[in-house]
């Protein structure tokens, strides 16, 4: 089949459905390819870049007429009349607030495949588009807000004064909100943010964050995307958003409940108590904002000196990575589409991904699709005579029983041999076990009482001791006592795989950094 890639028929979406190197991919899954003279002009891809990616050149109507189209956002009328009958439409469709559009397409047998409803699971991450352009918008918006603040961001201590760093607070941790979290935390500011989900809190402070809790969230979501609050949870959210957008100095918006408007969570109030050249960047402008004051599409500048941004194109500010990315999730998707590498599409409506996405086939409509079940365990095998849950705790037991026994044959051996060595060694000996069972007590609390984020530096900590032994041990071979030598080399032994273990790991570590990796 044939792919065409139109230039976006909106002149404001500068963004293209497909670039030189995922136009290479497509080819590679068996499809040829046909763009529209100038179509990635505005992400930075000349024609030239296409063709010598193996693409054809074509006009408006060609590209249109192929048997696939991809495309960014709801085609015009006028573009929906150039599909042929069967044509398969790949596109940003919204069909939630859609039906008439899911009417049209079935009106005219076009398979329609909706990027923007693909489910939040796993296996659907690599397609799903609204993550990549909310990542990109996310660190846009941080972008924006640090060109409308007249300050750093972050702090410096000069020799004509001190700048302290720039308040940063994030409202709503998802991708959007976790990726503006990670760039004003690289930026040197200080962040702080609340998401409705507290199971967010880990990922917030992993992104260098400080997570603020709204006291009354306690529920949590198994969709990856937030309920509506109670009456007591909102109470709670908006005395705690009015409180941390006083103390800071940028507030990024990004509260989002799927099919409803985005909840308004800063009031005129509340900006009438930040700080004389604040700035509000609120994300969720699109359905209506997040922040009482905002004009969707442009940027309002308040009495007491708070700028409130409302761009609705973060990611089309940065249009040759978020094509880069649109053009990768839709690779991905159409990888799945054809296993066969044949550029022939394969509809299995089993698969979750493709049932979901999918508003019209054929004769159907197929729109809205059945729930997906979100499960993070696999599916447990069925129950074959007996009631599942009696072997199963009979089993856990038994293992558990097992284990037991295990771990104190071992503790029996290590003991024996601990003894045995006491008793073989010389008297003068005696201080130094006590020493050892003392270091052991030791390392044990301050090992498991460090927080995982601090393990790498803990890790050269005890390289360094490592070394210390090795150094320690070397003597204790060369003395003439057969134990003493024993315990020498036991010693060297295992600080050495302390040392090389090291080693390996931070190699392992620095190539995941390699770019050619
Ligand atoms: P998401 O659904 O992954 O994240 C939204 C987060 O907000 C969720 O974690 C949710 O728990 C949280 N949330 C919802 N209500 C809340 C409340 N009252 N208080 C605190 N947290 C709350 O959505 P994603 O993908 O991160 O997008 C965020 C927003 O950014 C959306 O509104 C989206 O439309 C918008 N967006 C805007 C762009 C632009 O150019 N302006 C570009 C891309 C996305």
């Amino acid at each position: 089949m044939i792919i065409g890639v139109p230039r976006e028929p909106d002149p404001d979406q500068p963004l293209v459905a497909s670039t030189p190197d995922t136009v290479t991919s497509l080819i590679r899954l068996g499809y040829e390819v046909m763009v529209e003279h100038g179509a990635g002009v505005d992400s930075s891809f000349p024609d030239e870049a296409y063709a010598q990616a193996g693409a054809r050149l074509g006009t408006r109507e060609e590209v249109w007429g192929q048997d696939i189209v991809l495309s960014l956002d709801t085609p015009p009328a006028e573009c929906l009349d150039l599909l042929h009958r069967d044509a398969i439409l790949i596109s940003r469709l919204n069909p939630g607030s859609n039906p008439e559009l899911i009417e049209d397409l079935h009106r005219r047998r076009v398979t329609a495949l909706a990027l923007d409803a693909v489910p939040r699971i796993s296996r659907a991450q690599s397609m799903d588009v609204l993550s990549s352009m909310a990542n990109i918008a996310g660190y846009r918006a941080v972008i924006e807000a640090a060109s409308a603040f007249g300050r750093l961001f972050t702090g410096q201590v000069t020799a004509a004064g001190k700048m302290p760093p720039a308040r940063v607070y994030v409202i709503g941790a998802g991708v959007a909100g976790l990726s503006a979290i990670g760039t004003a935390n690289s930026m040197g500011a200080i962040v702080r943010a609340t998401d409705l989900r507290p199971e967010t809190a880990d990922q917030v402070e992993s992104m260098g964050a400080e997570f603020v809790p709204i006291p009354a969230a306690t529920e949590r979501s198994d969709s990856g995307y937030a309920k509506e609050m109670t009456s007591e949870q909102a109470t709670a959210a908006a005395q705690l958003y009015s409180t941390e957008s006083a103390a800071a100095d940028i507030v990024i918006t990004t509260a989002n409940i799927p099919g409803r408007r985005s909840p308004v969570l800063l009031t005129a109030e509340d900006v009438a108590g930040m700080r004389p050249g604040s700035v509000v960047v609120d994300m969720a402008a699109q359905g209506g904002g997040n922040c009482e004051l905002t004009e969707p599409g442009t940027v309002v500048h308040t009495d007491n000196g708070v700028t409130i941004i409302g761009y609705t194109d973060l990611a089309g500010r940065l249009p040759a990575q978020a094509s880069q990315l649109y053009g990768k999730n839709l690779v991905n998707l159409l990888a799945l589409l054809t296993p066969e590498k044949d550029g022939q599409p394969v509809w299995d409506f089993e698969d979750d991904i493709v049932r979901s996405i999918c508003l019209t086939h054929e004769e159907d409509i197929l729109w809205p699709p059945p729930p997906v079940t979100v499960s993070a365990a696999p599916t447990p095998a069925p129950a074959q005579e007996k009631p599942a849950e009696e072997p199963a705790a009979e089993d856990t037991a038994q293992a558990e029983a097992r284990r037991k026994r295990r771990r104190g044959l071992w503790l029996g051996v290590a003991a024996l041999a601990a003894i045995v060595l006491m008793l073989l060694s010389p008297q003068e000996m005696a201080g130094n076990y006590v020493v050892f069972m003392l270091a052991i007590v030791v390392g044990f609390y301050v090992i498991t009482a460090v927080t995982h984020s601090l393990h790498t530096p803990l890790m050269s900590e005890t390289n360094a001791v490592s070394g210390i032994i090795v150094v320690g041990a070397l003597p204790a071979i060369g003395s003439g006592h057969l134990a003493v030598q024993i315990i020498g080399m036991i010693a060297v032994f295992v600080a050495s795989i302390n040392i090389f273990g090291g080693f390996l790991v931070t190699h392992r570590m620095l190539a995941m950094f390699r770019k050619d990796a």
